[in-house]
């Protein structure tokens, strides 16, 4: 198998900045992506991937909150169906933009449908850190990262480092 599925891509790489497309049928190409993608999460240590992280344009997340009493999760073509009024900060980083933490303002609640890796639709509400990293992932398939919510002169202050991370993609 190609390795494009098998390690992170970084800030700068044009897949992040994609809306991912929608996965039809859930198949078993989707269930190898969806285990590199584990591989790829356990091994930089995160609690939460898209697959726009490791360079595929599809909309499915995983995520993996059980150290924090939450579930371990795969999903396919999420939906944020309601969110609550009430927001909340909360500092997030991201596996694409390695060093690089910030609080960030979002809804403390969700609605949230899915299909899952059984290709079975779902749905649930979810607060707190499940809330959060669902919001997190979700924008990843739309094209958009947590760096994004930062005030630009915020923003601005990252420039140097944000270079040092675009030259992670080169890497091999
Ligand atoms: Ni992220």
């Amino acid at each position: 198998m190609e390795g494009a599925n098998n390690h992170l891509v970084f800030y700068g790489n044009e897949t992040l900045r994609e809306i991912a497309r929608e996965i039809s049928n859930v198949d078993q190409e989707t269930i190898d992506l969806i285990e590199s993608m584990f591989n790829v999460m356990y091994g930089s240590r995160g609690i939460g991937l898209a697959a726009p992280q490791v360079g595929v344009s599809q909309r499915l997340l995983i995520l993996d909150i059980e150290s924090y009493k939450g579930p371990i999760l795969a999903l396919i073509n999420p939906v944020i169906t309601a969110r609550s009024d009430k927001l909340g900060p909360y500092e997030e980083g991201c596996l694409s933009v390695p060093g690089i933490n910030a609080m960030i303002t979002r809804p403390l609640e969700i609605s949230v449908k899915a299909v899952t890796p059984e290709g079975k639709e779902i749905s649930f509400d979810a607060r707190g850190l499940l809330a959060r990293v669902l919001q997190h992932e979700i924008d990843h398939l739309d094209g958009k990262l947590f760096i994004d919510y930062l005030e630009d002169h915020d923003r601005k202050e990252l420039t140097a480092e944000l270079k040092k991370i675009k030259k992670l993609n080169k890497r091999k």
